[in-house]
């Protein structure tokens, strides 16, 4: 018993280190998580009833220890250094010509490994004779801080290094991180309990691995990225640094997938560019790129200056973070009446551009932030995202004086900004919103604008600039208006040239006859985005029936639940809204199309049975949804049943499933597939 116990349990290991590095290193999943959850439990209690089978490098350890009184210091067998940086292509063309000349062969172009610049924290993994013996922090580069406990839990760090005849030591140089969404999934957290959240995945990261308590490091997910080895005994280093990758790689180190050689300065602003124009689409934050002499001997030759090799640098990207100081805070209103608080700033040069205002999301927001005019703030622009106040400097907050008045904290107007109607919050919402509706200048601008839109009728060169005005001087009040426009009306607005009123005038004409589609999308519904629209355009053919759909009808279509087929009720019910649209219908703004037919649905002509209580999906909602793209619920599984969905405490039709072989699905697995078939 004890023996096969042992063999088991030296099995469950394998396969979920090996679960653990297709999930977590390959970011390809092998088993579906049930089945991980199985393994894991099996092993647990096998470890259970036979403690001693409980090795350091089990896979159950990795969910934290005890907590520790203070982390211990651990000084580098081989020192952790520090880059120098470079700002500009000219600081890399001069670290190019340096490493040239430093090797003698001031002519020749040199190869360097390339390499993203992760975002996070330094930190050496030791491994004797092929088990983690520890871990540290970089500290001040010659003693750190063991924070073993703390890696164990990061599942994508091997607590056993692959192959039969591991090196005697080996240290694993690398960054820990944490993905942008398990950040926002900390933060949301720990908005939800009102606790404090992390101003950035880095902040994140560094908190959650400086924790005494491994549990909640286990309970963060953190992840983590090689970039290079320290101390190495009993192995043949390669003769590069890429070598050196691929062989962590091989070992099943997680290694940037974007690594690359490039040669000379045009090979490295190359890399440079290109690492950049992807770097918004990643899963982590990096804040430049690592540019390292591929071979080892050339590295060796030009060695160290200070605490920074010669022979790499990192070329960071502009800060996506800066700090200024907050001159107003005021509200902004948007397309559907919500009012946004703004923060005006001093200028700042943040993320490449200059930065003047930043959201601040809502009222909620600035007070938990606790963001007041004269405060010294973090301002973030990352990508093509709107810029947006981090958080606030609180010891630069200025103190009261006789000449600085001081500033009271945020609270949101009672009236609308732009029309002065009364403001309202409903409960659960974290907008209030100006009662007006359209009768307000600025939803009206905003709904106008909207309209035109690229991705809803798509009037090219309708700005704001023209809405104000078009507005303003009541030329337009709804996006019907529009289309009775004139030429002289349209010229004779300010810095309007003839030939850019003859190109609106064509693009408003232009513009009519647009797929049904893009017309539900223009109107500017609550709720009811592109997809949306596409969905019950597809779903209902013509303007006429989907006004006339009552929330029921509205709910059969993908994706639409009880929320936003009253919102779309509520839109449409409104006499305002029925003019518009009718006034559309005489512009001739879209065509109708037909109906789905049914057997065109994804799911039609298969048969599904539901067994048991699914977690959050109501048996009428999951039933909606299968029939809403065409499928049938029927109430006996026979060989004729496609798919059987099981929830908790199932009855015979699960038994019944599983001897007629028809496949069972979970919850999961059910929004898998509706998602995939309205996706495909
Ligand atoms: S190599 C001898 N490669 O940047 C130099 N460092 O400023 C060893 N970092 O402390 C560092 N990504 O935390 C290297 N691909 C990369 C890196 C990287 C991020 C960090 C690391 C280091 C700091 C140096």
């Amino acid at each position: 018993m004890r023996r096969e116990a042992e063999q088991r349990a030296r099995e469950l290991r394998a396969l979920i280190d090996e679960a653990n590095y297709r999930y977590y290193v390959l970011d390809a999943p092998s088993i579906p998580d049930s089945e991980y959850d199985r393994l894991l439990r099996e092993l647990q209690e096998l470890e259970t009833r036979y403690p001693e089978l409980r090795t350091p490098d089990s896979p159950t350890q990795r969910v934290g220890a005890p907590p520790l009184q203070d982390f211990a210091q651990v000084a580098h067998a081989l020192p952790m250094l520090s880059l120098n940086n470079a700002f500009s292509e000219a600081e890399v063309a001069a670290f190019d010509r340096r490493v040239r000349e430093g090797l003698g062969r001031p002519d020749e172009e040199v190869e360097y490994a390339v390499e993203p610049k992760f975002d996070g924290l330094a930190i050496t993994l030791r491994y004797e004779d092929g088990l983690f013996a520890r871990g540290a922090t970089r500290g001040d580069g010659y003693t750190g801080e063991d924070v073993s406990a703390n890696l164990r839990t990061v599942r994508a760090i091997p607590m056993r290094l692959l192959g039969d005849r591991p090196p005697r030591v080996l240290e694993v140089r690398g960054e820990v991180l944490m993905l942008r969404r398990d950040f926002e999934r900390l933060n949301a957290q720990a908005r939800d309990r009102g606790e404090k959240t992390f101003a950035n995945p880095r902040n994140a990261a560094a908190g959650s691995l400086r924790q005494l308590d491994s549990r909640v490091t286990a309970r963060r997910r953190l992840s983590f990225f090689a970039y290079g080895v320290g101390q190495v005994e009993g192995a043949d280093l390669p003769a590069t640094h890429g070598g050196i990758m691929a062989w962590l790689a091989d070992l099943r180190f997680p290694v940037a997938a974007q690594r690359d050689t490039a040669r000379g300065v045009r090979g490295l602003i190359a890399f440079f560019e290109k690492l950049g124009a992807g770097r918004a689409a990643l899963p982590y934050d990096i804040d430049g790129a690592v540019y390292k002499v591929n071979r080892l001997a050339d590295q060796e030759v030009l060695g160290y200056v200070a605490r920074a090799p010669r022979f790499a640098i990192a070329h960071k990207y502009p800060a996506q973070e800066e700090l200024t100081t907050v001159e107003a805070i005021d509200v902004q209103v948007g397309r559907t009446g919500a009012l946004t608080p703004v923060a005006r700033l001093k200028p700042v040069f943040v993320g490449g551009v200059t930065v003047t205002n930043a959201t601040l999301h809502n009222e909620d927001e600035v007070r938990r932030k606790d963001v007041r005019v004269g405060d010294t703030v973090i301002v973030r622009r990352a990508g093509d995202v709107i810029p947006e106040v981090v958080g606030v400097v609180l010891e630069r907050r200025p103190l009261r004086d006789l000449l600085t008045p001081l500033h009271e904290p945020f609270r949101m107007r009672d009236t609308c900004p732009e029309c002065g109607a009364p403001v309202l919050r409903l409960e659960g919402e974290a907008a209030a919103r100006c009662t007006n509706g359209l009768a307000c200048p600025a939803q009206r601008k905003q709904a106008i604008l909207h309209f035109a839109s690229r991705r809803a009728m798509d009037i090219e060169g309708l700005g704001d600039k023209l809405v104000d005005q078009l507005v303003d001087r009541g030329l337009v009040a709804t996006p019907a208006d529009l289309y009775s426009l004139t030429r002289e009306q349209v010229a004779g607005l300010e810095r309007m040239a003839d030939k850019s009123a003859d190109n609106l005038i064509q693009a408003i004409q232009d513009s009519r006859g647009r797929p049904l589609a893009r017309c539900i999308h223009a109107l500017g519904i609550r709720h009811v985005g592109e997809q949306t629209a596409k969905d019950l355009a597809r779903h209902f053919g013509r303007m006429a029936d989907l006004l006339a759909a009552d929330e029921t009808a509205l709910q059969s279509v993908a994706d639409v639940g009880p929320v936003v087929a009253a919102s779309i009720r509520a839109f449409l019910e409104e006499r305002h809204n029925q003019a518009v649209i009718l006034a559309l219908q005489h512009a001739g703004a879209w065509v109708d199309g037909e109906p789905a037919p049914r057997e065109a649905l994804p799911l039609a002509g298969k048969t599904f049975v539901l067994t048991g209580t699914l977690p959050d999906l109501s048996r009428e909602a999951a039933k909606s949804r299968i029939e809403a793209l065409g499928g049938k619920v029927a109430g006996s599984v026979s060989k004729k049943t496609d798919y059987v969905v099981a929830g908790a405490e199932p009855g015979s039709k699960l038994m019944k499933a599983e001897e007629l072989g028809v496949k069972v699905l979970d919850q999961d697995e059910l929004l898998e597939l509706l998602k995939g078939v309205v996706e495909s």
